[in-house]
């Protein structure tokens, strides 16, 4: 099996400012961010260099929310194919998802390109600063979207491909203390169910993704236990959260994610739920389900790895290692059920059906083999 695959340079700065210096940054440059880190961070740090040259396009500008091919098709309107050479794309997943985009060559319509009716062709060079510890997006090879799925409705797709790598990813702990607690705990929790999803992959998982995975959930782990302790880890642990969302990234460009994100992709689709609440929705569910069925295979180093982070020992604290850890994951944010969102009861059986005709990828790298019946059972449970 292919082992390692690291494309990405990977450069770690204390500020924006040092990056911008170190990259020379201006003509030429695209950079893609969200309105908060743009008035927050970008804004002051340009002003009155160079690299105020550079183009910036906010998000917000295009569309709220995750990314929709409506969004991407009016940036893509907006900004002129030769007018940049380098894209920066600085944010949470949306905003590295279009900045993979944006770097290839341009397709027809963006449903072409995700229905793949025409090909991935890269041309420009792209950096990616994630300023959120969760997606991993800097170094995956995936970028996803909300698409029209030709029968009137929409779906969120994946599109997979090693030309979306970037050539660059920056960690710049910076960003995370200027996050809001909300998108940071939502993140977070994203990153850890990328380690453990890849971490449990049953085919898929390799000597680089378990050394990766494991490093990124000890290192949450150690930061729950510490918040827990009194400790404000947004700005304590910034750069080592970062780093274990780079290392969960990596974790999962090896071994891939599994059913959390497979059952969530419908409902975030549908109900434009943001990508951590939606899979933090079935988090629980699907390790408790995992643990249930399987509990002497990997899911045991999982429980030895909690045990160990909380400081607890013996039989009873490994039959209760998943309730130490939800009701830390629940300190750092309370969970929310599926009807919270807005879903309706009926959506049960259509997700069911919707997460076996497009997510068997996700569904297949599953720790347990997921039957129509068991996807069922984890929306009713999660709803
Ligand atoms: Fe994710």
């Amino acid at each position: 099996m292919r082992e390692i695959i690291m494309k990405p340079d990977l450069y770690k700065f204390e500020t924006f400012k040092e990056f911008t210096e170190e990259f020379g940054l201006g003509k030429g440059d695209l950079i893609l961010t969200t309105r908060p880190v743009y008035d927050n961070v970008i804004k002051q740090t340009l002003e009155g260099t160079d690299a105020a040259q550079a183009l910036c396009v906010i998000q917000e500008d295009y569309g709220k929310g995750e990314p929709t091919e409506d969004m991407i098709g009016k940036i893509f309107d907006a900004v002129s194919y030769d007018s940049y050479d380098r894209v920066i794309a600085i944010g949470g997943g949306t905003i590295m998802d279009i900045g993979k985009l944006l770097v290839l060559k341009r397709p027809s319509t963006i449903n072409d390109l995700f229905f793949k009716r025409e090909p991935i062709l890269r041309e420009k060079k792209l950096i990616a600063i994630p300023t959120t510890c969760g997606t991993g997006s800097e170094v995956t090879k995936t970028s996803v979207a909300i698409v029209n799925d030709g029968m009137g409705g929409t779906t969120k797709l994946g599109l997979l491909d090693e030309d979306l790598i970037a050539d660059t990813a920056v960690l710049i702990p910076e960003f995370i203390k200027s996050l809001p607690h909300q998108p940071f705990a939502e993140s977070l929790i994203d990153a850890l169910i990328h380690a453990v999803e890849s971490y449990l992959s049953p085919d898929k998982a390799t000597m680089t993704s378990d050394l990766f995975g494991e490093g990124a959930i000890k290192a949450i782990l150690r930061a729950l236990k510490a918040m827990q302790d009194g400790c404000d880890i947004k700005n304590e642990y910034a750069g080592e959260l970062l780093t274990a969302a780079c290392y969960a990234g990596i974790a999962f460009l090896q071994a891939g994610c599994g059913i959390i994100h497979g059952v969530s992709y419908p409902m975030s689709g549908k109900y434009f739920v943001t990508h951590g609440a939606a899979n933090y929705v079935f988090f629980e569910s699907a390790m408790r389900m995992y643990n249930e069925t399987d509990p002497e295979g990997k899911i045991a180093q999982l429980r030895k790895m909690i045990c160990e982070a909380f400081g607890t020992a013996g039989a009873d604290a490994d039959a209760k290692a998943f309730d130490t850890l939800f009701d830390a994951v629940t300190q750092l944010l309370p969970p929310k059920k599926m009807h919270e969102y807005g879903v309706k009861e009926e959506d049960i059986d259509l997700f069911t059906e919707s997460v076996f005709a497009n997510q068997m990828r996700l569904v297949d790298n599953a720790y347990i083999k997921m039957t129509p019946e068991l996807v069922r059972r984890l929306y009713v449970e999660s709803y």
